[in-house]
């Protein structure tokens, strides 16, 4: 089984449903309010316990209702949640706005992912213990950057998504082996809009790259070879909400089972389609046999 240790964050998501969502200074009528556990790391954890991965999260709830329901989540999902601190205070929230087309806009409050600020002996202990480390932006920078430098210096593989995107210090950079943007992301960070021109750019910084595309698939980019563009299946997507989440979390464990990038990538992408005709961040993310059977 795939070891694999996620540092990253533990969000409720309070997810709206409207026809359109509001520009700036509107007021419109939704349809449905939801509250579903998410979070770029619990996603992520929870997407790779379900694809078969033995996964433990680092990260912090806190002490609102919210926080107990978060952790029994990631439990059910069976993921190990012994490094998942308790802080005091409000626990990390998303306040997401999904449209008829599934498209989504996301504020996050960070709460309790804020207090992350450093990692104890058992965290490294951990992250020393697996194969895989994933990251992502939603906890303090300085975290993930420790992180990823103690994963490298250990030989673990390291996979980044950088979101939310923000400027990349190029000690983190460097402990990074596979990035995973989406194609926004990759175009804040390499400056170019078009996926080809940003992979390249992008792997000036890292060894691997893949964009994610959508609906319209993935780019996959190693240094000294072409770029690779691989179709997604064609769904109707009623909610993209944990879609990236949940490729990252299913592609790591297929890496880890010594897959091929294309075997990989194929089975990320099943489960990524099957998430976005779900509602939902972590209650959309299938199930190894799901994905085997898509
Ligand atoms: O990637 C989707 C996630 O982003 C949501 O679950 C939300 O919590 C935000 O972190």
């Amino acid at each position: 089984m795939t070891a694999i240790a996620v540092l990253g964050s533990t969000n409720m998501d309070l997810v709206t449903y409207v026809a359109r969502a509001p520009a700036l200074g509107e007021t419109v009528t939704g349809r449905e309010l939801r509250t579903v556990p998410g979070g770029k790391g619990a996603n992520q954890a929870v997407a790779a316990a379900r694809a078969g991965g033995e996964v433990v999260m680092i990260g912090a709830v806190g002490t609102d209702e919210f926080g107990s329901r978060l952790r029994t989540n990631l439990e059910h999902a069976g993921v190990d949640t012994d490094l998942l601190h308790t802080a005091a205070g409000p626990s990390g929230t998303a306040h997401i706005v999904v449209d008829d087309e599934g498209a989504n806009a996301i504020v996050v409050i960070p709460g309790a992912n804020g207090t992350v600020t450093a990692l104890g002996p058992g965290e490294h202990a951990a992250i020393a213990a697996t194969g895989l480390l994933l990251l992502q932006l939603e906890l303090p920078l300085s975290t993930v950057t420790e992180a990823a430098r103690a994963a490298k210096a250990l030989g673990v593989r390291t996979i980044l998504t950088p979101s939310p995107v923000q400027l990349l210090p190029s000690e983190l950079l460097d402990a990074i082996d596979l990035l995973i943007p989406n194609e926004h992301e990759a175009a804040a960070l390499s400056g170019c809009d078009e996926p080809h021109a940003a992979a390249e750019v992008l792997l000036r910084q890292v060894p691997e790259v893949v964009i994610t595309l959508g609906p319209k698939g993935c780019l996959y980019a190693a240094r000294g070879g072409e770029s690779v563009w691989f179709p997604a299946p064609e769904v109707t997507a009623v909610d993209t909400t944990g879609a990236g989440d949940t490729f990252v979390g299913t592609l790591a464990v297929a890496l880890g089972e010594g897959r091929g990038v294309p075997e990989a990538l194929a089975w990320a992408s099943s489960a990524a389609a099957l998430c976005v005709q779900r509602p939902g961040a972590s209650t959309s993310m299938p199930y190894r046999s799901e994905i085997d059977a898509s």
